[in-house]
């Protein structure tokens, strides 16, 4: 049974990540690396694309909290909580980031936040070897889609590269422990779904 404890606990990350104040417990990849010079198109792109990827992170939190709630197996819980400790820092990262490059982060969050941990339940409910699954599946796909945004940020913008590429390697890392915790093999339909709803995310989330 969840105690009233955890339950307040959960409920302050909930909030803490739909209004983007999250704390890293990394320092961010971009300390160090120097600003550069964008114009004002480049500016914004890099701006929307941190904007869809701190949303991914926000369905993040969600997903592993709704995951970490219904794991029964105490190994399993503990990878996903450290996973989610992860993805914390990623949240707050790319907040940072969207800030500096003077954009703001997406005003459907909360809507995204409730969404994303609609799922993980449903996925938590259905046993550890699916919910891993799913939780494997969706960290390849966030690895393809920043692989994808490194192709299209701006060359000279380091700062943002280096964030999203410590990203992307913390979620190689995610799914890879997902598989070796016994994920089971999502079905083609239930990856084409997910596809398409993360298409429908993120191409929301780049404008709002
Ligand atoms: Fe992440
Ligand atoms: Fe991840």
């Amino acid at each position: 049974m969840l105690s009233i404890d955890v339950l307040i606990g959960e409920f302050d990350r909930a909030l803490r990540a739909v209004a983007g104040v999250a704390e890293a417990a990394r320092r961010s990849p971009a300390e160090g690396v120097a600003e550069a010079d964008l114009a004002a198109g480049e500016r914004e792109h890099a701006a929307a694309l941190m904007r869809v990827n701190h949303v991914g992170e926000v369905c993040a939190q969600a997903l592993y909290q709704g995951q970490a709630l219904t794991a029964r197996d105490a190994e399993a819980r503990r990878a996903l909580e450290q996973a989610s400790r992860e993805e914390q820092d990623h949240l707050a990262w790319s907040a940072e980031r969207i800030r500096e490059l003077g954009g703001r982060p997406s005003l459907l969050n909360p809507v995204w936040y409730a969404g994303s941990l609609a799922i993980g339940a449903v996925a938590g409910a259905l046993g550890d070897r699916w919910n891993l699954a799913f939780l494997a599946e969706t960290e390849r796909q966030v690895e393809e889609h920043l692989t994808g945004h490194l192709e299209t940020l701006p060359a000279a913008d380091r700062r943002t590269r280096a964030v999203v590429e410590a990203m992307r390697a913390d979620e190689a890392r995610h799914r890879e422990s997902a598989i070796q915790l016994g994920a089971a093999e999502l079905p083609e339909g239930a990856k084409r779904a997910m596809r398409l709803a993360s298409k429908v995310m993120t191409t929301v989330a780049y404008r709002v």
